[in-house]
């Protein structure tokens, strides 16, 4: 490897909100990674500090061209630059679009497990969260169609977000499962919202399905958002890109970060997104093949000496989504427990709702030293939870 992941950093305190825990505890917890950015990108932004001048900026046409030229090359697919609108990160792109394109009680559908940010957008805006929950057997999830097809069906329901790949099971829907979500989507009049936040994070060997990427009459019916944040680490870049192939709904979505104010990118967010999309192909590649390592590691281990829990397999993410059904069913309280008696700080699946209070989240995206040491942790807390 020519970039080096195994280097440790000492996050604390540089207000890191991962790292804001006690001196003998490790967090695995939210979706940021221990690794410093590619130098590529450090360099860039350097350059953009040096000019000493940080007046208003617009978004450059270099600006879409760098996405389009990212999407041709790691996902084969050729988004038109038409279709692209920036903002200043995938939340508040989604809740903008709640807030100015649905109404106060209108239903947005969710497939429970999901992304927790997801209900404070829909509910704090007074919208009703509809859940059409992942059906969990043979330690994999999967749609269940006629619920889904219900759902949808009912005029309440205007928008459903696809998690795409599912943050936390890490689970890439195919171009068909995408397609079937999107014909049904289209004929119940409701919006699709793809959240394709972690696209870029597929194990080495699989690749992601842009949802934009599918037939043309379905993706005029969606509004899809790419960033590079959760690819480099760079959350704080604060920087999106909306595709939304059909122009009136393209006007709406516009005006919406608009009229929020998430239109107007900060200082280092366009050079930092171009390096990243022109110059990040190979720090990715590797960044792919070490998160798959990691994985690896933990699957091994868990295996061998935490048989209690089942680690899902995954597609994409640095997260792994650990079953501790033989454990708990209130993995809020085992969180809480493991953090005290060990230190390891994971994320409880109660937040993500669904069958979520039967599992666990871990964050890979670390040195393997500390999954190592995480690991350690995670087989004491565990046993001494069912010893207790
Ligand atoms: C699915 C998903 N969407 C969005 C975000 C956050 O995006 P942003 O920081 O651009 O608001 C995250 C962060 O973990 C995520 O997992």
């Amino acid at each position: 490897m020519s970039y080096d992941f195994d280097k440790e950093f000492d996050r604390r305190n540089t207000n890191s909100e991962k790292w804001d825990v006690l001196e003998n505890e490790l967090p695995m917890w939210i979706a940021d990674m221990d690794f410093q950015t590619a130098p590529e990108i450090m360099e860039a932004m350097k350059k953009s500090i040096d000019g000493g001048i940080f007046g208003y900026q617009f978004v450059p046409d270099s600006y879409y061209e760098a996405v389009k030229n990212w999407f041709e090359l790691e996902h084969n697919f050729k988004p038109e630059t038409d279709w692209m609108v920036f903002s200043t990160g995938v939340m508040p792109s989604i809740s903008a679009i709640i807030r100015h394109l649905t109404d106060v009680g209108d239903n947005i559908l969710l497939q429970e497990p999901n992304y927790n940010s997801f209900y404070k957008a829909i509910e704090s805006n007074g919208r009703n969260v509809t859940n059409s929950e992942l059906t969990y057997k043979n330690d994999a999830y999967q749609i269940d169609w006629e619920d889904l097809k219900n759902k949808l069906s009912d005029p309440q329901t205007t928008v459903m977000i696809v998690c795409n790949p599912h943050n936390p099971t890490g689970h890439i829907w195919d171009a068909k499962t995408l397609s079937r979500i999107g014909q049904l989507a289209k004929d119940n009049d409701v919006l699709i919202i793809s959240d394709e936040i972690h696209g870029d994070l597929s194990m080495p060997n699989n690749s992601y399905i842009p949802f934009a990427s599918l037939d043309e009459s379905i993706i005029d019916n969606s509004i899809s958002l790419v960033s590079p944040t959760k690819t480099f680490n760079l959350a704080m870049l604060h920087a999106s890109t909306l595709f939304v192939p059909n122009e009136n709904l393209r006007n709406k979505v516009r005006r919406a970060i608009s009229i929020d104010g998430h239109n107007e990118p900060g200082i280092l967010a366009i050079d930092g997104t171009i390096a990243a999309y022109t110059k990040g192909h190979d720090w990715l590649s590797e960044l792919r093949q070490y998160i798959s390592i990691n994985r690896q590691l933990l699957s091994d281990y868990v295996a061998k000496n935490i048989p209690e829990l089942t680690v899902l397999k995954s597609d994409a993410t640095y997260l792994a989504w650990i079953d501790c059904t033989k454990v708990t069913d209130d993995s809020a309280e085992l969180n809480e427990f493991i953090r005290k008696e060990t230190g390891l700080y994971l994320a409880e699946g109660t937040k993500y709702r669904g069958n979520g209070s039967e599992f666990l989240r871990m964050n890979l995206a670390t040195n393997k030293s500390r999954v190592q040491d995480g690991l350690n942790r995670l087989e004491r807390g565990i046993h001494a939870y069912i010893n207790k």
